[in-house]
Formats: C-alpha cells, sequence, structure tokens
C-alpha cells in the first residue's frame, strides 16, 4: 500500500472504497460509481483526482475556507510552529494560543476569555458545560436548562445534539440528554400560523419567551441560537427580532449564547454575525472559518463574568474542569491567527458584504424566470434559495428535485450545497457559501450554474 499516491488515481479510488466511511453519505451508490476525491484547491477552485477542475461556493463543502485554498503564508506559519512546538497540554499556555487570544478579542467588545478546543460540536459542548456548572455552583441546580431553536444545528455529539432543532439529523441517535428546551424558528416565508402577520419578529422572539415563562425563568441558564440558521434554511432573523431576544435574556438573567462556528471570521460581512444585529452575547463559540480548514481549532469565548464564575480556590471542584487534548494544539491558533491577519489585509470582511449583495441581487434577478424560487435570502455570503412548488401555496419542492438541481449545477463544475436530511418536509433550500475572496466573476458563475440547473433539473 505504500505505493498509493495522486497520480494513481485507480489505487486511491479503490483503497477509498474499500476502507473509507465517509461523512454523511449513503454509501450504496459507491457500488458503482466512485467517491470523489479532491487532491488540490487554489483560491476558490478545487480539482478532483481526475483532474476535473471545480467552482466551489461552499468553501470546502461545509462554508470553512473562508480565505480559499493555498494560502502558503499559513502552512509556513503551522510548519515553523509545529517544529518549534506542536503540542502541550492546555493547562498550560503557548505563544500563538496567547497572540491568537488577544487579537480574537480585539475583534470581540464584550467578551475577554478565549477557551480552545477542535471542533464546533466541542466548542459548543463546552457552553454547555460552562452553563451546567454555573447552575450547580451558583444556583443552587437551577437555571440548568438551554434553549435552543427550531431548526438550527449545533453539532454531532449527543449532548450537541440534544440541543439541535433539526429532527432528521437527530433521527434515530437518541434518546437525548435532558434540560434542552427547543424554541420556536424564526423563517418568516414559513412563518407559524399563530405568529404571521406583522411585527413577526418581535412575535417570534416573544414565542421564546412564553416558552421560559413556561418551563419557569428561574430553570432557565441559557438560550443558544446561531445567528443566522445555517444548514436549516438559511434564516436570517426578521427585523425586531435580536433586539427582542436580547430583552428578555436580560430580564430573565438568561446567558445569551451565539453559535457563530458557521458565521464567524466574516462570513456575513462582519467578524461575526451576532455583530450586525447589536447583540451583546455572553458565550460566543466558533469553529470552521476560524483557521479555514488549515488547521482544526474552535474557541468556545466568555464575558469575564462567565469567566469569573469559576474562580473559586476553596472549592476543589470550583474551576472549570473540563480539557479538549487537541485543543492543546499550538497549530489552530498560529493557523487562526495567519487567517485573521489574512481577513483584515485583504478586506474580506467587506468583500464578504458587497460581494454577497452582488450574489443575493443575481439571484433576485432569477426570480422572473424561474418559478420555484420561493424566497432568496442572506447575509454577505453566506446565502439561501428556497425552492417551492408553487409561488403561492410555498409548499417545499422536495429533497430529490432540490438535489437535481444542485447536481446539474455541479454538471457545470460549480459545486453548490443544499439542506439535505435536516429539517423534515423543509430540505428544500440551495446554500451558498463561496470564499470571502469572492469575485464579481466568481460570482456571475454561481449564478449562472445555478440558472442552468434550474432549468434543466425542473424542466
Ligand atoms: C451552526 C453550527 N454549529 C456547530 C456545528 C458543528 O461543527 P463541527 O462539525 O465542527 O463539530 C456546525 C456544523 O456544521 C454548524 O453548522
Amino acid at each position: 500500500m505504500d505505493d498509493l499516491r495522486s497520480n494513481d488515481p485507480e489505487g486511491v479510488i479503490a483503497a477509498d472504497k474499500a476502507h473509507v466511511w465517509h461523512h454523511l453519505i449513503q454509501h450504496k451508490p459507491f457500488e458503482t460509481i466512485d467517491p470523489r476525491i479532491i487532491v488540490e484547491g487554489k483560491g476558490m477552485r478545487v480539482w478532483d483526482i481526475r483532474g476535473r477542475e471545480y467552482l466551489d461556493a461552499v468553501s470546502g463543502g461545509v462554508w470553512t475556507v473562508n480565505v480559499g485554498y493555498g494560502r502558503e503564508r499559513i502552512a509556513d506559519a503551522v510548519r515553523d510552529q509545529l517544529v518549534k512546538m506542536c503540542y502541550f497540554a492546555g493547562a498550560s499556555g503557548t505563544v500563538a494560543g496567547a497572540e491568537f487570544a488577544e487579537r480574537l478579542i480585539s475583534k470581540m467588545p464584550g467578551l475577554s476569555r478565549v477557551y480552545y478546543a477542535n471542533s464546533g460540536s466541542e466548542a459548543n459542548e463546552k457552553a454547555f458545560k460552562m452553563v451546567r456548572a454555573i447552575s450547580h455552583k451558583h444556583h443552587g441546580g437551577k437555571k440548568g436548562k438551554i434553549l435552543y431553536r427550531d431548526r438550527d444545528y449545533h453539532g454531532t455529539t449527543i449532548g450537541a445534539l440534544s440541543a439541535g432543532g433539526q429532527q432528521e439529523r437527530n433521527a434515530r441517535f437518541g434518546p437525548f440528554a435532558p434540560g434542552f428546551i427547543e424554541v420556536p424558528h424564526c423563517l418568516e416565508y414559513q412563518a407559524q400560523p399563530e405568529l404571521a402577520g406583522p411585527d413577526y419578529g418581535v412575535k417570534a422572539a416573544e414565542a421564546i419567551e412564553a416558552v421560559i415563562l413556561r418551563e419557569g425563568p428561574d430553570e432557565i441558564g441559557a438560550l443558544c441560537l446561531e445567528p443566522v440558521t445555517a444548514g436549516g434554511g438559511c434564516i436570517v432573523p426578521p427585523t425586531g427580532y435580536w433586539e427582542k431576544v436580547q430583552e428578555i435574556c436580560r430580564k430573565y438573567d438568561i446567558l445569551l449564547h451565539i453559535d457563530e462556528v458557521v458565521c464567524g471570521l466574516g462570513r456575513t460581512g462582519t467578524w461575526f454575525g451576532y455583530q450586525q444585529f447589536g447583540v451583546e452575547p455572553d458565550i460566543v463559540t466558533m469553529a470552521k472559518g476560524v483557521a479555514s480548514g488549515y488547521a482544526a481549532i474552535s474557541t468556545c469565548v466568555t464575558t469575564e463574568a462567565v469567566f469569573d464564575a469559576f474562580k473559586d480556590a476553596d472549592d476543589p471542584l470550583g474551576h472549570f474542569r473540563d480539557i479538549s487534548t487537541f485543543g492543546g494544539c499550538a497549530s489552530g491558533p498560529v493557523a487562526a491567527l495567519e487567517n485573521m491577519k489574512i481577513i483584515e489585509e485583504e478586506g474580506l470582511c467587506e468583500n464578504s458584504a458587497a460581494m454577497g449583495e452582488y450574489l443575493l441581487e443575481g439571484f433576485r434577478k432569477l426570480e422572473a424566470k424561474h418559478e420555484a424560487i420561493g424566497e432568496v435570502r442572506g447575509l454577505g455570503l453566506f446565502a439561501g434559495i428556497e425552492l417551492v412548488e408553487s409561488r403561492e401555496s410555498r409548499k417545499p419542492l422536495t429533497e430529490k428535485l432540490v438535489g437535481r438541481v444542485q447536481a446539474e449545477a455541479l454538471a457545470d463544475d460549480v459545486m453548490i450545497g443544499a439542506a439535505n436530511r435536516s429539517v423534515p418536509g423543509y430540505n428544500n433550500v440551495l446554500l451558498f457559501a463561496p470564499a470571502l475572496i469572492a469575485t464579481r466573476d466568481d460570482i456571475d458563475r454561481i449564478v449562472a450554474a445555478v440558472d442552468a440547473g434550474l432549468t434543466r433539473a425542473l424542466a
């Protein structure tokens, strides 16, 4: 097996087919077709093992490679770090860890502490554990329940799935952890009948308050929300929503935990998604774009008040008794630091905002031609197109047909995303998250591929 190289495509494919268990995909078709193997990336483009070139409109499939592929300066920084000091457990510090934390905090006024881990799920688990530990230490076991929202996703572990608002993601993995309570989604286009109408944003937030009152405010410790729901259908919260959510959290002394795993690091056009809405969170988790996939790193960032809740030298169980072995890998923060410098130097937050607008404009121009486009929505370079059987009924297009549009775009060598096996009956949203370096030409090509894909798939 030593001779497996990318210049031996058949050998690599055979080894993959024989031994790799791929994420999130049914393997039965691989009995007759080959899995896709990506061997190279540059900017927004990737090549597969057979040499075919694609424009990647999903930043590595799951909205991760924010600064694009082939960044030698990140690789160089990681290499230099690894030969000097690759790893030490996080009870000690590293130079890169201190430097990145300082720079990250400079982008997040009101927050001051950075806890390192290595996946989005893990960062969210840390946040949940902090809330539970604060409940035990400071509230006599009260304020331990955690609210999450219908259609949001916070990760793949059993704890994170317990806070998962996507029932198809969760299906067959229960039983889940107790103490996680669902609140309604805030997608106005598919509004809950009892909330539909004027001031939907305020009403959707008040629906959270109703859940709090039902459960008892002194039982609720935190509310965990995505700033813009990503895989659940690209849901940008409606006007009035966030202000009301913030007010409710303050009123009932509930920690606001924002999951920036997708929206962080420029994806929506500001450093963090919550900054679009003037929100002041207590806990922010992030992963994916933190190092753009050049290293596995996530962080759970908190206020000093949350941090201080764990300071008690007289209590042997008082500190945050949690560890992430690989949260001590120095490659993570060093890659994250370079990644952040690139975003700053190249103005990628600004580009995300500008190109995001251009992308939405391009999609909206397709509305006149394609009846199946129910709603175009997004923020910065995270965008979605909700596909429907008819605009009048807003009945979702089937997941199968949505998949066909995606496949047709791929036939034009453009990789686009789609909600899949997430929200029962509502996996009808095409999803886009090109790298933040996208140009107008790249966007034109993505829009053209969607146009052609819709035409061919729904003819
Ligand atoms: C909003 C959100 N949170 C958390 C996660 C989990 O991240 P990870 O797959 O790194 O555990 C994801 C993954 O897609 C996500 O979209």
